[in-house]
């Protein structure tokens, strides 16, 4: 349990977070099944990019802290060997997919699990494909959900329109296809984050991109490079929010990402009347990385719409706050998808920005946001999914008397810190 009191004053000062958590677990990915040693710097502490680097030593990739980095030991794809136990993804949804197309094409058997939450998210979505492509999986029951039994084999390539937006399963084809024989090509119905596309090409990969379709060689070995994950924007949108809606805030995040696949959410603050300036752009590693300043003020409600879902898809539930603090009516739709996150995103936001004195009106695919003045102060639930622990946090700095969370350890998921640094903002 932990409180997070009213806030009385602006949020002012500068501050970084964490590492990028999606382009993390590929730095770890690509460093692994590539040929030589890799340093990865700036690799969040979370703990679902914790579980993609364990994921790796389990299949006898050798690992080693160095300093304030990593560094990854690749032996090419046939570096890798059976695990000799039940691989555990944990809570991380990243972790489970990418790996299940990157053990698609390996010559052994490997099981993947997860918690309680990760166990009930949609495993059919990557199974389909990458059956397709020659593996053979066996989920729980049948039913697409993990565990996920795991048998590699010569891949062929494939052609495969993704149903759902999604870049995990994306990303998934893409790491089956550089093991296949031929060429195979993804098409996605929205163009979803492209970090598997970018870091592929960093280490060496053949891989070309028209529109909304990626092709990609098989039978490609990958060679070791260092880079610096940037950091998360994902993260830094809590701390985005918290400003734009105090007003009289002023606060600078430094060196965040800022890829056009991730940016969404700053497009909605905007139209939302948030006063967000981009400093610095700069590419590292070929991301595009910069630095936010954000000025607070009082935000207006808007419509997001279904484009806005695979640019915005990890920062509803901090639009649902900001939302909540604007003024007049938010309406989210065509966010289906968010049901099928760490927790079913749609209903948890509503049930608990309900108790925060909010008028939230649930539907399939969003959610209609009355926004106030200030919320009401109250007890709420995270449901154990790290972003509506940390976005029902921003709403207590909104909320007279403060917001009691039952659970703050999940925020370690993607943003270790993260109530460190609330507080330190509390107090300068
Ligand atoms: C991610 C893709 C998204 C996102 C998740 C991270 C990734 O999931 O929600 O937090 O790193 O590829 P989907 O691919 O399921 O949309």
């Amino acid at each position: 349990m932990r409180t997070i009191e009213a806030i009385k004053h602006p949020l002012k000062g500068e501050l970084t977070v964490p590492g990028d958590k999606s382009i993390g677990h590929r730095a770890v990915i690509f460093s692994a099944i590539a040929g030589g040693r890799s340093r990865v710097l700036n690799l969040s502490g979370g703990e679902d990019n914790l579980r993609t680097v364990q994921a790796f030593e389990d299949l006898g990739v050798a690992v080693r802290r160095e300093g304030k980095g990593l560094s990854i030991e690749g032996k090419g794809w046939d570096g890798l060997h059976a695990p000799g136990g039940v691989i555990d993804c944990g809570n991380s949804g990243t972790t489970m997919r990418l790996l299940s197309g990157v053990l698609a094409g390996r010559p052994f058997t490997a099981t993947l699990d997860g918690d309680q939450s990760l166990r009930r998210r949609p495993m059919q979505r990557v199974i389909d494909p990458l059956g397709r492509m020659g593996a053979r999986i066996s989920s729980r029951n049948g039913k697409g959900l993990a565990p996920l039994e795991i048998r590699g084999a010569t891949l062929r390539a494939i052609r495969y329109a993704t149903a759902v937006a999604s870049a995990q399963v994306k990303s998934a084809i893409i790491l089956a296809g550089l093991q296949a024989e031929g060429i195979t090509v993804v098409e996605e119905p929205q163009h979803t984050r492209d970090h598997t596309e970018i870091m592929a090409r960093a280490f060496g990969a053949d891989i070309t991109v028209k529109g909304n379709s990626i092709a990609v060689g098989g039978r490609q070995g990958l060679s070791a490079r260092d880079l610096r994950v940037p950091g998360d924007l994902s993260s830094a949108a809590f701390l985005v929010v918290a400003a734009a809606v105090i007003p009289g805030s002023d606060l600078i995040v430094r060196d965040v990402g800022y890829n056009p696949t991730r940016s969404g959410v700053l497009d909605v603050l905007r139209r939302m009347g948030a006063r967000i300036e981009i400093l610095n752009p700069r590419e590292e590693s070929g991301e595009p990385v910069a630095d936010l300043r954000v000025l607070g003020g009082r935000l207006k409600g808007v419509d997001i719409g279904p484009e806005m879902v695979a640019r915005t898809i990890d920062e509803y539930p901090i639009l649902a706050v900001a939302a909540a603090l604007a003024e007049g009516k938010t309406t989210i739709s065509g966010a289906r998808e968010l049901r099928y996150k760490e927790s079913d995103r749609i209903a948890t936001m509503t049930s608990e920005l309900r108790k925060l004195g909010v008028e939230v009106e649930e539907r399939e695919d969003g959610m209609t946001i009355a926004g106030r003045e200030r919320l009401k102060g109250a007890g709420v639930n995270t449901y154990g999914d790290h972003r509506v622990a940390m976005a029902l946090s921003v709403a207590g700095l909104g909320a007279d008397g403060g917001v009691t969370i039952d659970d703050s350890a999940c925020a370690d998921v993607s943003f270790p810190g993260f109530f460190e640094l609330l507080e330190r903002l509390r107090r300068s």
